[in-house]
């Protein structure tokens, strides 16, 4: 492998100025790559006997946080970074996924950047805004980002790593050139931060200019908004890292949970537990929270760890089909998560936080609340209406539904969810205008057929079923 990527590192011409780069990315991957191997043949496990539930100091309720004072001039210590280097294709969209349209005519990127601009010129402060793009998002952002050169904001971006896909049989690179086609790359996950952070240099710009901590979330989720009790709470106990948890609810048994393993705090993802104890995973009782990705992060603690070459992340094997000479074959990508390098920074903890700071868009049934009246728009920051009563509803869409073209082609009009509990919509179902659905809403309509909820439609505890044109 050393010598297959080294010949790939030649074949860019040392004069050319992506050359440093891009064999800093291949030695990266080859440590990656070697670290897999090692851990596959020794079946690198945790032993569940050793796992045991965060005590009190490792996962600080955030009641108790809210006591805290909101110190305005600690805004001069933080930085907030958007992970920006996902595609919108699960939604069925081209191009990076914060550019789709969620509330108001407003991306994922302008409420961001909203957010920001108002916390600025609310505390008169100048926090600055990082996006993370990877080669896949990373020209559509630059170009979409220069509206914004007038703004109240400073808002700078930088590139993760770009590392090869293996064929899985083989595990031999699957790029033979670096202009290789884009297929034949990957991003290696959000967990390739810290070193991209380090490697563009924007880290240690950050530090010259006395920042101390960033505020990291995912670039969909709606929730991650800066919280100045959390950044005092984070100053205060001089945490070097704050993992933001939320409670599980039996929709999200998947999520990563924090444990105390040797003494140490650790993210525990579902990838990693034993097939015998994945029942016992999935139990809300026992695992009570789960991550939702807002992480608070000192930035002199990265540069230590990243230049000790510290943070060894568990290793998540990706398989891929990819198409070569007319033929379908399985690749494999090695990528880590951001969340799973707690265990390395000092005085880490969770803060577990209300739901509302988790409000992830990751398919059109999210996208369906998250435009309705259930929420409102405040300085770029999406608000529960105060009359909502009980948890958000449960939003089911079909396939019909998956991508955002045929999510706007039957729902051209956002209904009325403020009393509902729970809807369900298969099949080619299509919405009027000022639609209200209360409780719970099940509408089926059989393959081939079509069904028209008429404009002014109350809809309350109602099954419809067949080829209904009510
Ligand atoms: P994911 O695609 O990982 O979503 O993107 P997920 O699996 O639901 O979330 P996690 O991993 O459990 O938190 C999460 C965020 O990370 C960015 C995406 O753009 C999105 O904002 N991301 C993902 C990157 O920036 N780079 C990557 O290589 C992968």
């Amino acid at each position: 492998m050393r010598n297959v990527l080294n010949k790939l590192a030649d074949k860019v011409d040392v004069s050319d100025p992506s050359h440093v780069r891009f064999e800093n990315e291949l030695d990266s991957f080859f440590s990656l790559f070697r670290r897999y191997l090692v851990e596959k043949s020794s079946g690198n496990t945790l032993d569940w006997d050793k796992i045991k539930s965060p005590n009190p100091e490792e996962v600080v309720d955030y009641k108790v946080i809210e006591q805290q004072p909101e110190n305005v001039s600690n805004l001069s210590k933080l930085a907030v970074l958007k992970l920006n280097g996902g595609l919108g294709t699960s939604m069925g969209c081209v191009g990076p996924k914060s550019v789709i349209e969620v509330r108001d005519g407003n991306t994922f990127l302008d409420l961001s950047v909203r957010q920001i601009e108002y916390l600025n010129r609310q505390y008169d402060s100048d926090v600055p805004l990082l996006l993370m793009n990877s080669f896949n998002t990373d020209k559509d952002t630059e170009h979409l980002i220069k509206k914004y050169s007038a703004n109240r904001i400073r808002i700078r971006s930088f590139n993760q790593s770009r590392f090869p896909r293996v064929y899985k049989d083989s595990l031999l690179p699957v790029p033979t050139d670096y202009n290789d086609s884009l297929d034949s790359w990957y991003p290696p996950g959000h967990g390739d931060l810290f070193e991209s952070l380090y490697a563009s240099g924007e880290l240690d710009a950050l530090i010259s200019q006395g920042r101390e901590i960033l505020f990291v979330s995912n670039g969909d989720n709606l929730g991650a908004t800066v919280d100045l009790k959390i950044l005092n709470h984070m100053i205060e106990t001089d945490a070097e890292y704050i993992m933001e948890l939320t409670d599980k609810t039996r929709a999200d048994v998947k999520g990563g949970t924090l444990i105390s393993y040797d003494g140490q705090v650790r993210l525990l993802e579902v990838a990693q537990v034993p097939k015998e104890h994945i029942d016992d995973f999935k139990n809300i009782r026992k695992f009570k929270n789960f991550n939702t990705n807002n992480l608070w992060i000192n930035l002199k603690a990265v540069k230590r760890l990243v230049e000790s070459s510290a943070l060894a992340m568990e290793i998540i094997p990706n398989e891929k089909t990819i198409s070569r000479k007319g033929m379908d074959v399985t690749v494999l990508q090695l990528e880590t998560a951001c969340g799973a390098a707690i265990r390395h920074f000092g005085g880490a903890h969770g803060v577990v936080v209300p739901r509302s700071r988790f409000l992830p868009v990751k398919t059109c049934s999210d996208l369906l609340m998250v435009k309705s009246d259930l929420f409102y728009l405040q300085h770029g920051a999406l608000k529960l209406d105060p009359t909502r009563f009980g948890p958000n509803p449960l939003i089911k869409l079909g396939s019909h539904f998956k991508k955002v073209s045929g999510f706007n082609a039957r729902i051209s009009h956002i209904p009325k969810l403020l009393e509902l509990d729970h809807l369900t919509i298969t099949g080619n179902v299509f919405l009027g205008k000022n639609v209200t659905l209360k409780g719970t809403v099940i509408i089926v309509c059989s393959d081939g057929q079509k069904i028209d909820i008429p404009n002014g439609s109350v809809l309350e505890n109602v099954v419809i079923t067949g080829n209904l044109q009510i």
